[in-house]
């Protein structure tokens, strides 16, 4: 399907789902470090990707990524210690990180052990600006960002009715998630938005209710954030299992892509 929701591609099980993700990933990296020089990635955290992360760092996908001119960035954060449990930055550093020959320059955590979470934002906006070279109001346009769902429809930490929300001007908040009586750090709307490549990665049946939500429902972006993710000029990719795209409606089955390519 390549319509205003971008492209879903159906994957019969995670696995397939993973090794499509991997083999994107290589083939975006490669194609874009050969005319660019470089490839700037946004991870995404939470579960789901653990397992694409240690794909990444074995066999074949590693011997074939240039690390060397890879920019690793992460698209949330919680507001907690790198060496945390529940450390994006931790979990992609034992899943990946650890285990492949980047630059330690090459890879851009947010300090989100600083107690102030909204130093931690500027920090890392900061961060950004300077990885990227930006000019002031500049926006950086991400190679690719990788994105998760949760079942209540948020993505990175863009959590419903959250004030990140309606952000539209700084390129890293801290925000303030009442649900979880936390504050979490996350690129913005604007940010994602603007990026070449977004996928999402979405497995499991327990997704599959809000999925139908966000891609077939009415639009209430506010209480389904993942709604407001469209890049202005980008592609945007639903890469899915098939309990995951279990509720979906036919002609949207239909129209799914057969791969990345
Ligand atoms: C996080 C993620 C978050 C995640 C979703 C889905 O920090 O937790 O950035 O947005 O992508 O919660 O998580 P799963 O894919 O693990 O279900």
């Amino acid at each position: 399907m390549s319509g205003s929701h971008g492209q879903i591609l159906i994957c019969r099980n995670i696995d397939e789902v993973l090794q499509e993700a991997a083999s994107g990933i290589i083939d975006a990296a490669q194609n874009t470090i050969a005319s660019e020089g470089v490839f700037t990635l946004a991870l995404s955290g939470g579960s789901t990707p653990r397992a694409l992360y240690q794909l990444l760092a074995a066999p074949p996908f590693a011997d074939e990524a240039p690390w060397q001119q890879i920019q690793i960035f992460w698209g949330d954060e919680r507001h907690v210690a790198p060496d945390h449990q529940d450390s994006n930055y931790r979990m992609a550093r034992e899943a990946l990180l650890d285990h492949i020959p980047i630059p330690p320059e090459n890879v851009h955590r947010m300090l989100s052990e600083l107690p102030n979470a909204g130093a931690a934002a500027i920090t890392y906006a900061d961060e950004i600006h300077r990885t990227f070279g930006l000019e002031p109001g500049e926006l950086p346009r991400f190679d690719l960002i990788l994105l998760g769902m949760g079942e209540d429809g948020h993505t990175a930490s863009l959590f419903p009715h959250s004030p990140a929300l309606a952000e539209r001007t700084a390129l890293v908040v801290a925000n303030p998630v009442s649900k979880l009586n936390t504050t979490r750090l996350t690129l913005t709307l604007p940010v994602i938005n603007n990026a070449a490549r977004v996928w999402f990665l979405i497995s499991g049946g327990a997704k599959a209710e809000m999925l139908k939500i966000v891609l077939e429902g009415s639009e209430h972006s506010d209480e389904y954030p993942s709604q407001l993710i469209a890049p202005t000029d980008g592609d945007l990719v639903w890469l899915l299992d098939a309990p995951a795209a279990a509720q979906l409606s036919p002609n949207l089955r239909q129209s799914a892509v057969a791969g990345l390519g």
